[in-house]
């Protein structure tokens, strides 16, 4: 059974381990900035664990952008307690936990959160090919971000609340 969780501040090592493996080196969130979002805005940051055992997890900012932008993932300075927008910053899930539904857990509650603290929409920015997967929960392409983390190329994806 997977349990989805508020992240507790001694995860940071095994949270910055499960994005080494989830993300090459030039998009990976290293441990430091893992640890500062965690102290910071630890309402952003949810794990997905299996008997005790963390396997994944999403983690965000709230702003009042409604596109993400690179100096979010930098500082948490630019987080807006009372914004109108959750952010995601990353969702990873270990390979060997992966196509059971464990990221959509994880995405589900994080829109939940979303609604429940009423804020507008969540947004975030992925490759090419997950826009089908964002597409699946209600997220709209806008096209593509000004984004450049990691020298890749990144749609912008928002799902808004009636
Ligand atoms: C993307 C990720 C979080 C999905 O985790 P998951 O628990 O396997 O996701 P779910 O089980 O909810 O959904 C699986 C679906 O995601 C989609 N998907 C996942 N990875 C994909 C990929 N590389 N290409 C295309 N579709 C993909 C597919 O639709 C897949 O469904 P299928 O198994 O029927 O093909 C996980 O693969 C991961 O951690 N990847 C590395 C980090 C990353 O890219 N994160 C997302 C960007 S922020």
């Amino acid at each position: 059974m997977i349990t989805i969780r508020p992240v507790r501040p001694e995860d940071v090592d095994c949270v910055a381990a499960i994005e080494a493996i989830c993300f090459p080196p030039a998009e990976a969130a290293p441990w430091g900035a893992l640890k500062e979002r965690i102290a910071v805005f630890p309402e952003c940051f949810f794990i997905a664990e299996t008997v005790g055992i963390p396997i994944g997890f999403i983690n965000g900012c709230i702003t009042n952008s409604s596109v993400i932008y690179d100096e979010l993932f930098h500082s948490t300075q630019h987080h807006v307690p009372n914004g109108k927008n959750l952010a995601v910053f990353g969702l990873d899930v270990l390979p060997e936990y992966r196509r059971q539904g464990v990221a959509a857990q994880l995405m589900n509650h994080f829109i939940q959160t979303a609604k429940n603290d009423g804020r507008s929409s969540v947004i975030l920015t992925c490759k090419d090919q997950l826009v089908h997967y964002y597409e699946s929960f209600g997220y709209l392409n806008k096209g593509i971000s000004k984004s450049t983390h990691g020298g890749s190329r990144w749609f912008d994806m928002i799902l808004t609340f009636d």
